[in-house]
Order: C-alpha cells, then structure tokens, then sequence
C-alpha cells in the first residue's frame, strides 16, 4: 500500500486553525467565482478566500508534458477499488519529489497558494482516479497535513463538494475543469469534509458533468505547530498573496 493518500485521509470529522493562498485564488481574490455553487450566501461568505478555484491554471503544452511524464510511471499499475481507509475507490498514486520543466514550472506557481513560512512539501500526491473512481467524504488527517491543500486537475473535469461537519446541510461545490487549481484552507480544509463525485452523481447544479479519467497534483503542507493562529487567517494576507497566471 502506498504511504501516498492513505495517511492523509480519513473518514470525517473536523476541528482546527486556518490558513491561506495566492491571486487571484478566490472569489474576492481573484478565482473564478462562475466554477462555485454554494447552499446560501452565509456559506459562500464563510467560505470566501478559503475554498476557490482558478481555470486555466496550466496551459495545454504544460499538461501535455506533465502526462507523459506521469504516465510513464503510474501506466503500469493497476487501478485499486478497495482502499483500507474507505476513502477512496477506484485509483492508482504515487509521490514525487522530482519534476521535468513543466513540473517544476507549475509547482512553483501553486507555491505561491501557500502561506508564508508554510510552504507545501517537497513530496506531491499524484492521484489517478479511474472514469469509476471516486473520493468520499473526508478531511485529510491533521496528522500529516497542515493548514492549506492545494490541488492542480488534469484530464477529466469533475465536482469536488465540500460539506460542512457542525452544522450538517451546508456545502460548497467547486466545479474543477482539466487544467484548474483549487485550494483548500482554514474552515474549508478543517470544517468540511471534501469529496470528488463519482460519474453517476456527477453534477454542477443542472449541468452534469461526466467524469472519465482524472489526474490530480495534490500539495499539502507540513502539520500545524503549536501555533493557535496562523497567518493566512487574516483578511491581509489573501490580498498580498500573488500567483503569476500560467504561461500561454
Ligand atoms: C485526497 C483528496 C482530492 C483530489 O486524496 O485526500 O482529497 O483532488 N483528493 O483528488
Ligand atoms: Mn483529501
């Protein structure tokens, strides 16, 4: 079994600080706010500069480059539909720490999502999640995850849902096309549980959205300290963060 995403998931649950990411990463702060449904406006407030996603992220020569590179490595296992955390079904993972240009290129970018002094780990979780594949609800363990989760997607789009853990019945979908980045941090990484939909239930409001196979880049960052807030919890520091757009 892989270290990959086993450790970090796990079922649900909740319960912790906040934190913070770059331009344009958010609505209000520059994401797209058209690829955010919520269940009311309180949520969406809530969930303003914590939860977002910006289209367009990679540009098709980088993905390009970065599946051949990953499909050199993760082409030949086969896709596992049992996972022992019960969070996941229907994936094959690996980490790397090494990158070709366009790796490295888009790496750095999504850098920039992170707080100051809270950089994201050198190892990223590449998730291949098979057209019946799906993530159920879950929070990454605080174990071995910090405050913000970062994720770039590749190949099919799809709907990640967050759903609140107190009260039950609010959520937030983010609809993430290939080529997207999404971050996840404070209330959204630790209040609510996150999920990627499978095929049948795939869907953005009244637009269905199929799902086949999808890559994801996922960074996270070291585990919180002792530290009870964190920078990324003020207003301030969403506004400074500056991602540079993707090259074209
Ligand atoms: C995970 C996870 C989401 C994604 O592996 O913990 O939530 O974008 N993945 O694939
Ligand atoms: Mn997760």
């Amino acid at each position: 079994m892989h270290r990959a995403g086993g450790l970090w998931r796990r079922a649900a649950g909740g319960g912790g600080a906040a934190a913070g990411p770059g331009r344009g990463l958010g609505t209000g702060a520059g994401g797209d706010p058209g690829l955010l449904r919520a269940s009311s406006p309180e949520v969406e407030r809530r969930l303003r500069g914590l939860a977002l996603v910006r289209g367009g992220f990679v540009s098709a020569g980088e993905a390009a480059e970065l599946l051949r590179e990953l499909e050199a490595v993760l082409g030949r296992r086969p896709y596992q539909f049992d996972h022992w955390d019960g969070a996941i079904c229907g994936y094959r993972e690996t980490e790397r720490s090494r990158w070709g240009g366009a790796g490295r290129a888009v790496l750095g970018r999504v850098a920039a999502a992170f707080p100051p002094g809270r950089p994201p780990l050198p190892l990223v979780h590449v998730l291949d999640l098979h057209p019946r594949g799906h993530v159920r609800p879950h929070v990454d363990s605080v174990k071995f995850c910090g405050c913000t989760i970062a994720g770039v997607s590749l190949l099919s789009p799809s709907v990640l849902r967050l759903r609140s853990c107190r009260p039950p019945g609010h959520w937030l979908e983010l609809l993430l096309p290939p080529g997207s980045l999404y971050v996840l941090r404070g209330a959204a990484r630790y209040d609510f549980t996150h999920e990627i939909l499978r095929d049948e239930e795939s869907f953005f409001g009244g637009r269905r959205v199929p799902r086949g196979r999808r890559l994801a880049l996922i960074c996270r960052n070291a585990p919180h300290d002792t530290t009870p807030d964190t920078p990324g919890d003020s207003p301030a520091f969403i506004g400074d963060a500056e991602a540079p757009a993707a090259p074209q």
